[in-house]
């Protein structure tokens, strides 16, 4: 470096996804409602929340969405299957969701519905705007048609007439319909990703996509003839269409927050900092989305996160109904309770990979981290507050030994560990550092004894030990928060704590002696029970 000059400081915090972030806009896509929500729609409601939570509890001004794709082929046809109008049907669907989200605690600021009119309406001012603008042409469209997956597929993408992703038979369509100039943004694309390594994550997906980008664009088609499919949002200067229900509903992360209508709200919000969504859909919002936006004048979304996929039996199969090999979300809540589910999604793969679903698996992770591990820490300390102080914490002399030294360390350094990994959406990493923690601290019983200063009547050095136990539960409780939320919930009224958990902030993590000595602790039943396993 020459002298004299110096590198401008890095002012971007080390948890901040983006340097200039005022706010924190996290969206997960919006789940079709032909059928009730699977687990991979649990796993990503799970995912984003688990960082919108991270980012309030960081101070950040957030505003995380998720909602309902309604439109379309597949809805209107499992409607019909069903014997009702569609939106009968996706009023159906959508009661049960909201009610399974709620018991997943998911805490949404927006739940969007594509059949909302305040969201019909910006698709049409949108569509109207790219209209202007010369963005869009009406032709006749000959061509192959996947009526599950809604897609046009090329003739130079096919070997033979079958679906390329799901492997379904193709229609063969021929139509006028109305299309929207994709190629000529081809190159602003690749270049508008290539100088943003965070735009597309995993890298294995932004490879992926460049890859794609690699072959010409084709223009996208944009409308479905009215004769062919009426539930969709009526094209505004074109009667006999209306829209492919893709545009329509990426068009839900711009109407939710008031595109054109909520001037103020929409400046704040936009652009979304994630949206977070599954590998199958990457190319819709990593080619389509950014293009539909730049053509409109807007900036792409900073970063689309495209997480992998949930099976049951096999690796990377997706489940679905047609293959038999869907489990019921409700049913295992119901069985083993929310927080399990939230915790074994977000701690079980490594965010972004593909993952298996087993039964085993799920217990397993119950009774070996929530039960052994967090349920076994907080339920032996509390128990030791009652039995040897009466049910309230004792106070520390401040003194410490190294035993003692290396646990606070520990617990102090948490904080940039979980940083690290929430930067990188890695929550089972940032759950894997927590639990370091709660490791080190049974551990720590075992070494210390309590019980043994108890009997030799070591008073004040027994007041220490169950002092920093109880500290490192007040961390470890604020830690978890973000991830099982009903259970940290539980954790800090079982612990005492007279000031709301909702009152808490990341930094206090970081902090040692913050939990006050007179607390008077409430044991109640151990949060996490084994299960007994046939
Ligand atoms: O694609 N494991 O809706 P969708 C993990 N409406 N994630 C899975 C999964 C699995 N087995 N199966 C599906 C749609 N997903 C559109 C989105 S956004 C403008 C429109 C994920 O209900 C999938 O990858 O089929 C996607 O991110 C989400 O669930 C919704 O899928």
């Amino acid at each position: 470096m020459p002298e004299g000059m110096s590198y401008a400081p890095q002012t971007r915090p080390a948890y901040r996804l983006n340097p200039d972030m005022k706010k924190f806009y996290i969206t997960t896509s919006i789940y079709y409602v032909n059928a009730k929500p699977h687990l991979g729609h649990c796993s990503e409601s799970a995912a984003a929340d688990a960082l919108a939570r991270y980012y309030r509890l960081r101070g950040e001004d957030v505003f995380f969405l998720t909602g309902t794709d309604e439109h379309g082929q597949k809805v209107a046809k499992a409607a019909s299957e069903a014997g009702l109008s569609p939106k009968e049907f996706v009023d159906s669907i959508v009661k049960p969701s909201l009610e399974l989200w709620s018991r997943l605690s998911i805490s949404y600021d927006d739940f969007i519905r594509t059949t909302q009119e305040r969201h019909i309406e910006v698709v049409q001012l949108f569509l109207r705007k790219l209209h202007e603008n010369g963005e869009l042409y009406e032709s006749e469209y000959k061509g192959w048609y996947c009526t599950p997956c809604e897609t046009f597929w090329p003739k130079n993408q096919l070997e033979t007439n079958v679906c390329p992703e799901c492997k379904r038979n193709l229609e063969e369509i021929s139509e006028t319909n109305w299309f929207f100039k994709l190629s000529k943004y081809q190159d602003w694309l690749i270049k508008h990703i290539k100088e943003r390594p965070d735009f597309i994550k995993p890298v294995s997906r932004r490879n992926e996509i460049l890859s794609f980008l690699g072959q010409p664009l084709q223009d996208l088609c944009i409308s479905r003839p009215k004769n062919r499919l009426e539930w969709g949002v009526p094209i505004p200067f074109s009667k006999g269409h209306v829209t492919y229900v893709w545009v329509d509903a990426l068009i839900n992360y711009i109407s939710s927050i008031g595109f054109i209508r909520d001037k103020e709200k929409f400046e704040k919000f936009w652009p979304a900092d994630v949206h977070i969504i599954g590998k199958d859909i990457l190319r819709f919002h990593t080619v389509y989305w950014p293009i539909m936006l730049h053509a409109v004048g807007l900036e792409p979304p900073r970063m689309v996160f495209a997480h992998g996929w949930w099976s049951i039996g096999k690796l990377g199969e997706k489940m679905s109904k047609s293959k038999g090999n869907v489990v019921d979300p409700v049913e295992i809540v119901n069985k083993y309770g929310a927080d399990a589910l939230r915790y074994f999604l977000l701690r079980e793969v490594t965010f972004g990979l593909d993952g298996v679903y087993s039964e085993d698996a799920l217990v397993g992770r119950i009774n070996n981290d929530l039960a052994n591990d967090l349920g076994n820490l907080l339920n032996r300390t509390l128990t030791m507050i009652e039995k040897y102080f009466q049910g309230t914490i004792p106070s520390g002399s401040g003194a410490a030994n190294g035993d003692d030294n290396e646990l606070i360390t520990l617990a102090r350094g948490l904080a940039p560990k979980i940083d690290a990994s929430m930067i990188e959406l890695d929550f089972s990493g940032a759950l894997a550092a927590i639990w370091e923690l709660i490791n080190k601290a049974n551990k720590y019983i075992e070494v210390q004894t309590p019980w043994v200063l108890d009997k030799k009547g070591e008073k004040q050095r027994l007041q220490d030990v169950i002092y920093n136990l109880a500290e490192v539960l007040r961390i470890v409780t604020i830690a978890v928060l973000s991830y099982i939320p009903a259970s940290a919930e539980k954790m800090w009224s079982q612990l005492g704590i007279a000031e709301p958990l909702s009152k808490a902030h990341f930094s206090d993590i970081e902090k040692w002696g913050l939990i006050k000595a007179g607390t008077k602790i409430n044991k109640g039943q151990p949060l996490f029970p084994r299960i007994e396993q046939k």
